[in-house]
């Protein structure tokens, strides 16, 4: 199978749409994101901004981690996942994710951070 890669347009399970981008060659890579939910019902939501970066040099499947500074709200989101490519080459990127919201002061810590999973596949278009 070919590499796997990560550049371009993604779609998840949710309907959030990112697209990555690589200024220079290597790891680094950068990109942006449109969510299609929000922990506050009724948020306008706007175009975000991520930065990550992949191991491109130990295997045609490669991980990654990026974040998200949410521009719309006082949020980041860090995500952690894998590229794979199927038998028909077919591409998709498993990740896990960590939501950390703002907390009004120390004591609400324990309840500021949400954690689950997306499933990325390329759109159809
Ligand atoms: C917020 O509401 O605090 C900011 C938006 C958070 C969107 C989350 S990040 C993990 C999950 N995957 C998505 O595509 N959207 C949600």
């Amino acid at each position: 199978a070919h590499k796997c890669n990560l550049i371009g347009n993604w779609t998840n399970e949710l309907g959030s749409n990112m697209t990555i981008v690589k200024p220079t060659p290597g790891t680094i890579f950068t990109g942006s994101y449109f969510t299609a939910v929000t922990v506050e019902n009724g948020t306008v939501i706007k175009e975000s901004f991520l930065y990550g970066a992949e191991d491109d040099q130990h295997s045609d499947q490669p991980v990654f981690g990026f974040v998200v500074n949410w521009s719309f709200t006082v949020s980041i989101s860090d995500f952690i996942g894998q590229c794979f490519v199927d038998g028909e080459g077919v591409e998709k990127l498993e990740t896990m994710w960590l939501l950390r919201a703002k907390a009004d002061s120390s004591g609400d810590n324990w309840k500021a951070t949400r954690v689950g999973s997306n499933l990325f596949f390329r759109p159809n278009k």
